[in-house]
């Protein structure tokens, strides 16, 4: 594995059969806590984008708005919150997504992003990527350009990736695990 990968895998936390039986609950807050693991995961989410313009980085809720502000800092770039319904203030446009049980809806500012802006997309994990096709969606409904998505952890498993690329999304992530 590349030097990222262990630096991740020495910091990632692992809770077994957590939050029900058989699911391994990957931890970021680790990762988050370590100074410089927390530096090196936003640089290398950053570096292949840093000599580009971007106009925003679109961090999803919650854990997507905390590597979202690093690295909106460290591209110069402004930030817009993916939020689940009912927390943003202003007019907003919705989008439903399922859940493994059920459905959500996730909402974002209408002015948030202007046609033609180049957006990053950032969020801790992708799964089955339903999460992430939805603030595709909403960000692409206001005429955003998606540079790419951006994940510390890929469960390729699961499909989410290429559900993204399907939709013409670039994406990077940095770790993955498989037979989750
Ligand atoms: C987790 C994770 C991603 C999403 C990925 O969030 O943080 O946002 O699931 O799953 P998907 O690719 O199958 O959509 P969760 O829904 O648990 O909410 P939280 O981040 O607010 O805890
Ligand atoms: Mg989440």
């Amino acid at each position: 594995s590349t030097s990222v990968e262990k630096t991740l895998l020495s910091v990632l936390r692992t809770i077994p059969d957590y939050p029900k039986p058989g699911v391994q609950f990957r931890d970021i807050t680790t990762l988050l806590g370590d100074a410089s693991a927390f530096r090196r995961a936003v640089d290398e989410l950053v570096h292949p984008y840093a000599g580009q313009k971007i106009d925003k980085v679109a961090g999803i809720e919650a854990r997507g708005f905390i590597l979202g502000g690093a690295m909106a800092h460290q591209l110069s770039a402004g930030f817009v919150p993916i939020r689940k319904k009912g927390k943003l203030p202003y007019d907003t446009v919705r989008v439903a997504y399922s859940l493994e049980y059920g459905i959500d809806e996730m909402e974002m500012h209408r002015d948030a992003v202007t046609p033609g802006q180049r957006v990053m997309l950032v969020d801790d994990l992708i799964a089955t990527g339903g999460t992430a096709e939805a603030a595709v969606k909403l960000l692409r409904q206001m005429g955003a350009d998606i540079v790419a998505a951006c994940f510390v952890i890929d469960l390729p498993d699961l499909g989410g990736r290429k559900k993204l690329e399907a939709l013409d999304v670039p994406v990077r992530t940095l770790i993955s695990f498989e037979g989750d």
